[in-house]
């Protein structure tokens, strides 16, 4: 592939997909790519030489699990590693042994007590089971997927494999799927999983209608789409009809004289996310339980389908509504285009056959083509999401759906996953803005999830044949669902972790920001994200936030974002023009961000920053327990001056200080107008008399902030995070949404030519007063990865 030389780090690694210099991988023990990519996917990808690694696990599994306490957390069960397996290379018996350390480790606990039901990586040196991640190459059935039997030779999305289920989920792998479950602990507990939440969604009544403003209807759609997928999950799994009587009450009541208005719109087409939605739900419930169904059954969700869905859909993609509901279908390069041109092409490809009208042709010849290049360009080039680290969840569930569902019903996905060439880099976008707890949560934040998941990195992980997005996601909390049971590749093995760099540096202009930390699988280490990119172009989900960061330390958020404002909220959505009323919401504004103001005003939405980033090129090792070396650092700074008025310039930096265990803020500015640093925290801070240090306390956990080489003005104080007294008027009946328990830290300065440097110290177990380290004062053109050695 094209690669971006930003990206290059200095280490090459022959068998990197992205040829010499990973900029993920390091060297030593870098990308391996085991299998070749699959048919189908264009020239771009070029994969190194397939190569079959050893895989050694003579080493005895006992010491995996043998772990060092993790503090605090209480945990769901863990399987107990047993004995050693056999050493062996190859295929097939490669593939053998990996799966029986797989079994042997078993899944990986999740935190029950932590708000981010986290992983629990196991504490241990034994590297026997954290290798290199790796495909293996297997034609054994107990332990991989069989080839599908449908290969059409020349595809079109209008012409469907014989055999049902279409979607997602064809018959020859619910064939396989009992043997797989066996041989699979990730499978086996997913398995486990949905039969016991459609146990607990069986005997609630149907999804209650709720009009939720410009909301719409979404939560109501998702949550029967996330019902619907269950109940036909377990029925299929089975036999038992009950759950095909649960699908249908919950499919009724969704067209019912109580739900919605009783007419075509009764789906709310003017949000046509939900329509998509409801439209995804019926079209899995019709595909996956169609032999159990009657034919009367099938012709009124076909009915319900055509004039709540297609029919509304067909209406926006040829804006002869009237009424501009199809708007997300005109150069949307975002969630929009995804979800409504997944759940029309899903709900077309259920029915193609069955309906004589001709609709589902119809729409499929829009659908696809619409898709291309929109919702499949919501990736940027360097794989980042154009909206939100949240909003990639409902984008990509629609691209993966969408995707999948063409691939299993007509055996191609006509460019959607390979037209954009950047595409598969967005399963690191998602890796690398996970931090510890929580993702960097800049912007907005986005509606309940549902049946939304992070579940695409297991498609894109096997398509892209990136193992390590399979191995990160299996063990998140989100991952067990039905299309985790189709999309995950079983042959997967290895830790994800195995050499991966703790740093990466996001450049496109749009979307610049930066990742850096300390490891990948300590829960309480240190992570930073910190971001600059256009403030325009956004699909209107993101703030005025040049230069927001959050910092994670001690299994805590020391510095977090607020999220989204109140979406009901007057003209919230409507422009991100610096006028506009979304900029007067205090979650949106720049004083509600982890950002410099000047005069207290909102950051000017024409700026275009520039950004610059060097890293040791730290990767972790084999190890889940990693000892950061001392030399090991990142900085990431950025030209912010033309986001700002009265400001000659502006730049601000961030950087790993001591071995990963300190954190320095600077910011470098010359300005006319009042100067003043804050950072949103749900800490209780308690500032020292001399106003230039405080100290952060979240339970018992400290850390302390310090400026460094202070100005006399240079004073630190707290506040509440709300708008000043001064600031425009909010729209007429507006309020901004309570933040409670956040504390603003401010340092307000004289204008001038200033340099605010900001030293973070997580008070981390066993380290001594002595042992921190205070940088000397660089100016930030002047940083170099030595410069605060
Ligand atoms: C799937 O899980 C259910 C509920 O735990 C269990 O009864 C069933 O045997 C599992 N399926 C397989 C193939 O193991
Ligand atoms: C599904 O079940 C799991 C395990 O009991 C539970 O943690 C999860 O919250 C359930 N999901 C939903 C959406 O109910
Ligand atoms: C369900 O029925 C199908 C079709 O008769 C059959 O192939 C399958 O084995 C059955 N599954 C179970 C779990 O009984
Ligand atoms: C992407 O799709 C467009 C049509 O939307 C097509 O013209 C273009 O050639 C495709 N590019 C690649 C690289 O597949
Ligand atoms: C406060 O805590 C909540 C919940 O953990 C988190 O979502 C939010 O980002 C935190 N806020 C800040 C300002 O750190
Ligand atoms: C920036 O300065 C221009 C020119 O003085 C002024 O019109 C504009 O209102 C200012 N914008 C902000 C956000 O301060």
């Amino acid at each position: 592939m094209a690669s971006n030389p930003s990206y290059h780090n200095a280490n090459a690694n022959a068998n990197s997909p992205y040829g010499s210099g990973d900029p993920y991988y390091a060297s030593s023990s870098g990308y391996i790519t085991p299998m070749p990519m699959k048919k189908r996917t264009s020239n771009w990808l070029k994969f190194g030489v397939p190569v079959l690694i050893a895989v050694i696990i003579a080493a005895v599994l006992g010491g995996v699990l043998g772990s060092r306490a993790h503090n605090n957390k209480s945990s769901s069960s863990s399987s107990s590693a047993q004995g050693a397996a056999a050493g062996t290379a190859g295929g097939d018996a490669a593939a053998s042994s990996a799966a029986s350390v797989k079994n042997a480790v078993g899944v990986f606990p999740t935190a029950t007590d932590s708000l981010y039901l986290l992983p629990l990586y196991p504490s241990t040196t034994n590297t026997a089971a954290y290798t290199t991640p790796t495909f293996h190459a297997t034609s054994n059935a107990a332990i991989a997927w069989p080839a599908d039997p449908f290969q059409p030779s020349n595809p079109s999305p209008t012409s469907v494999r014989p055999d049902r289920p279409r979607l997602i989920a064809p018959a020859y792998k619910w064939q396989a799927l009992p043997q797989l479950i066996q041989s699979d602990p990730y499978l086996k507990q997913w398995n486990a999983t949905i039969f016991g939440n459609a146990t607990s969604y069986y005997p609630l009544p149907p999804v209650v209608y709720h009009m939720d403003g410009d909301s719409g209807i979404l939560d109501n759609a998702r949550e029967v789409k996330m019902r619907v997928k269950a109940f036909a999950y377990v029925y299929r799994m089975t036999n038992d009809t009950k759950w095909v009587d649960r699908t249908w009450q919950e499919l009724q009541n969704a067209v019912s004289t109580n739900f919605g208005p009783n007419d075509d719109t009764k789906w709310n087409p003017s949000h046509f996310l939900d329509t998509a939605e409801f439209t995804a739900a019926f079209a899995l419930a019709y595909d996956w339980l169609y032999p159990a169904w009657t034919d009367d059954q099938k012709s009124t969700i076909r009915a319900n389908m055509i004039q709540y869905g297609l029919n509304q859909g067909l209406a926006s993609y040829t804006n002869s509504d009237g009424q501009g509901h199809g708007w997300w279908a005109s150069n949307i390069q975002g969630n929009w285009n995804c979800v409504c041109n997944s759940g029309l092409t899903m709900g077309a490809l259920a029915i193609l056959g069955d309906d004589t009208s001709g609709i589902a042709e119809t729409i499929l010849g829009h659908s696809v083509p619409n898709a291309l290049p929109n919702c499949a360009q919501a990736v940027t080039s360097d794989g980042t999401w154009t909206e939100t680290a949240n909003y990639w969840y409902f984008g990509t569930t629609g691209h993966a759906e969408m995707s999948s569902s063409l691939m299993t019903a007509t055996g191609d996905h006509y460019g959607l996953l390979t037209n954009n060439s950047n595409f598969q880099l967005t399963g690191y976008y998602h890796m690398y803005v996970s931090g510890f707890g929580s993702l960097f949560s800049y912007g907005d934040h986005g509606p309940n999830k549902f049946s939304t998941t992070a579940n695409s990195m297991l498609l894109y992980g096997d398509f892209y044949q990136h193992p390590e997005f399979v191995l990160f996601q299996r063990d998140q909390h989100d991952a067990p669902e039905p299309n985790s049971m189709f999309w995950y590749n079983p042959t997967v093995s290895g830790a994800f972790w195995d050499g991966m760099l703790l740093d990466h540096n996001f450049d496109d202009p749009l979307t610049q920001w930066a990742a850096m930390r300390s490891s990948w699988t300590d829960e309480s280490g240190l992570y930073v994200g910190i971001k600059a990119g256009a403030l325009q172009h956004h699909q209107t989900h993101n703030d005025l936030d040049l230069g927001d960061f959050v910092l994670d330390a001690l299994g805590t958020r020391w510095a977090g974002d607020l999220g989204s404002g109140d979406y009901l909220s007057f003209q919230y959505f409507n422009s991100d023009a610096q006028d506009a009323a979304r900029w007067l919401y205090y979650r949106k504004r720049t004083e509600g961000q982890n950002s410099i103001l000047v005069d207290q005003q909102n950051q000017l939405v024409t700026a275009a920053p520039t950004t610059k980033f060097d890293s040791s090129k730290t990767a972790q090792g084999s190890s889940t327990v990693f000892d950061v070396p001392s030399d090991s650092t990142a900085y990431w700074s950025a030209d912010l001056t033309s986001g700002y008025n009265s400001t000659t310039s502006y730049k601000r930096a961030i950087r790993m200080i001591n071995g990963r265990k300190q954190v320095l803020l600077q910011d470098d500015i010359t300005t006319t107008g009042a100067i003043m640093w804050r950072m949103h925290t749900n800490a209780t801070v308690t500032v020292d008399s001399s106003g230039q240090s405080a100290t952060l306390q979240i339970d018992d956990k400290k850390l302390t902030m310090q400026i460094l080489n202070p100005t006399s003005d240079m004073k630190i104080t707290t506040g509440d995070a709300v708008r000043f007294a001064n600031d425009p008027a909010l729209p007429t009946g507006q309020t901004d949404q309570p933040n409670p328990g956040v504390t603003v830290v401010m340092i307000s300065m004289d204008a001038g030519t200033k340099s605010l440097q900001v030293l973070f110290n997580p008070q981390w177990p066993g380290m001594s007063a002595s042992d921190f380290k205070t940088p000397p004062a660089v100016p930030i053109d002047s940083w170099s990865l030595t410069s605060h050695n």
